[in-house]
């Protein structure tokens, strides 16, 4: 393969190249069988583009905007964990790729770099995701630190009461590094022989008491708005609107949670019907091609994040390798748009694809 990848999946070969192989199956690995880690790639193929000729395409807008602000297009950087374990630089090395592409990073809890250093490196735009652990003070102190160093959302993860089984990390024996943002509050390293021991720490740590009552407690802690990851249903989806939070992620964690849920874009148009635009859905799973970027909007996310390609880009070639991933994203989305004839992110509608449920009813 020539040195410089083309796109993700070349970045992917050249993440696989640069990281031991213990690193490389947590990142890339999901839940048990892996059918849904599949499922979310492969659903997108099934989507096909409707697209409209003689449309005046000169002039191309991506930008859009998320809870106010404006980002250059609509990908953004998911929360995914340890990103020393890619690069040394870590997520500042990620930040500074978000800033650079003038686009929204959210920061994982289990980050290796703390809220502070990641919040000094650059004048990204960055939300902050937290885990509810069992002792609440934990998951409290770190989102009034995101808080006061200008993290502008709280990214609620709630599909991960235990940690989903990932069967590689188990044979691998997955380390459970000292998280810096933890130092002075609680242990993070596991020093077991046996299993993952990111799966032993993950499920001493998380709460899986969390339910809907708990949002007015998060609510408490924090002026920052809320947004709830993990709804994969319209029933989901009208309790959320129901607590009054500020946006949700439609998304199944990368298929690395409970294996056998549908692909993310298979359930998208459902939530977005339920929520019937009162608060922004976002989307993540599986975008691999600025193609799976028009798709998603098309079917009424206002925006989508990536949490693989980034650690690929990151992996491969640090900060430079994670702006490379998101460029030749919103290229390809760019690209996709003039060819389906939408000059802006707001003329991409539903009409501009074919699921394969509209096949279903066109046979009926
Ligand atoms: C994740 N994801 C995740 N989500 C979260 O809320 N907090 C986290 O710390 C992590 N960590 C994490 C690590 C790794 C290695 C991966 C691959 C994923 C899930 C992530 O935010 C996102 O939902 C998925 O990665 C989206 O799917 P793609 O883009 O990886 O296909």
């Amino acid at each position: 393969m020539a040195t410089e990848p083309v796109n993700v999946s070349e970045f992917q070969e050249l993440a696989k190249q640069a990281l031991p192989k213990m690193f490389y199956d947590f990142y890339s690995g999901g839940a048990e069988d892996q059918y849904t880690l599949r499922e979310n790639i492969e659903a997108f193929s099934r989507i096909m583009f409707q697209p409209r000729v003689l449309v005046d395409v000169s002039c191309i807008n991506l930008s859009t905007t998320i809870l106010g602000y404006k980002i250059s297009s609509p990908i953004m950087v998911a929360p995914t964990g340890m990103h020393k374990l890619a690069h040394p630089e870590g997520e500042v090395a990620t930040a500074r790729a978000a800033a650079a592409c003038k686009t929204i990073m959210v920061l994982s809890f289990s980050s290796t770099c703390t809220v502070e250093e990641v919040a000094s490196s650059c004048n990204a735009i960055r939300f902050f995701q937290v885990y509810v652990h069992r002792r609440r003070d934990i998951s409290a102190v770190l989102v009034q630190r995101a808080e006061r160093c200008g993290y502008k959302a709280i990214v609620l993860t709630a599909d991960t009461p235990r940690l989903g089984r990932r069967e590689a990390d188990i044979k691998n024996k997955m380390i459970s590094p000292q998280l810096k943002n933890f130092e002075g509050l609680l242990s993070t390293e596991v020093v077991s022989e046996k299993g993952s021991k990111l799966a032993a720490f993950a499920n001493g740590a998380l709460d899986p008491s969390l339910s809907w009552k708990d949002i007015a407690w998060l609510k408490s802690i924090t002026n920052l708005p809320i947004l709830i990851k993990g709804v994969l249903t319209a029933e989901d989806a009208v309790k959320a609107v129901e607590v009054g939070v500020a946006g949700i992620i439609v998304s199944n964690h990368g298929g690395r949670q409970l294996d056998y849920v549908p692909a993310t874009i298979s359930v998208l148009e459902e939530v977005v019907q339920a929520v019937g635009g009162r608060i922004p859905v976002l989307f993540d799973g599986g975008i691999r091609r600025g193609t799976d970027v028009f798709k998603a909007l098309a079917l009424g996310a206002q925006a989508v994040l990536i949490g693989r390609p980034v650690i690929f880009g990151l992996a491969a070639k640090g900060e430079y390798g994670v702006r490379r991933v998101i460029e030749m994203l919103r290229d390809e989305l760019e690209l996709t748009m003039t060819l389906c004839g939408c000059r802006s992110v707001k003329e991409i509608t539903r009409s501009y694809v074919q699921t394969e449920r509209d096949s279903l009813r066109s046979l009926l």
